[in-house]
């Protein structure tokens, strides 16, 4: 067999076993993230991430069209890497990350995947667990909000 592909195998496996999707997230609101306030206790926490996003606005109902667009950009840049269940891939499950992320954090890690994998705390735990380094996708800013608002659908928000 080709030795790239063995490679490759042998550290998507490794992934897979160290990084399973049943455990618990490294950080797990417990409640309703309020785009409005931005007092935390730790500011080295960075819930908003590091970016340019520093106040998304959420719309209720959620916007079809948008959830729509989102999906296929899940299917098609995505959804190699991501399961919609709680369960992980490559990288963690889309279950829950709108409960365990804020808007603004998911945005910025988005759309500035590397600067989040270098310096934002969550995003280097993350990594630490998953030793699978995400890509940058380059996704554009409204895409990156048309992605969140199918991470809402998905988790059953509206
Ligand atoms: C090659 C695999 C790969 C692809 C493709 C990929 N990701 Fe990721 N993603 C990861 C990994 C691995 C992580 C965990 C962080 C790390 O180790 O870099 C992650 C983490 C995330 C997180 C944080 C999840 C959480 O539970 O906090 C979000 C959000 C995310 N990715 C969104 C996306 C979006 C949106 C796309 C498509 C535009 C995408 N990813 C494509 C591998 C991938």
């Amino acid at each position: 067999m080709n030795r790239n592909l063995v490679l490759v195998i042998l550290s998507l496996s490794l992934a897979f076993y160290s990084c399973g999707g049943n455990s618990e997230p490294t950080s797990v609101r417990d409640e309703t993230p309020d785009p409005g306030k931005n007092e935390y206790v730790d500011p080295n926490a960075n819930p908003g991430g590091i970016g340019k996003f520093k106040n998304v606005e959420l719309t209720h109902p959620l916007d079809d069209k948008m959830v729509t667009a989102g999906e296929s950009i899940y299917d098609l840049k995505c959804g190699s890497c991501h399961k919609l269940t709680d369960e992980k891939l490559v990288g963690p499950g889309w279950k829950g990350v709108t409960d365990r992320r804020s808007p603004e954090w998911i945005m910025n890690f988005v759309t500035n995947v590397d600067e989040m994998l270098d310096k934002d705390a969550e995003a280097k735990a993350m990594l630490e667990v998953c030793m699978v380094r995400m890509p940058n996708q380059n996704v554009k800013d409204d895409e990156a909000r048309q992605i969140l608002e199918f991470m809402r659908k998905n988790d059953g928000k509206n």
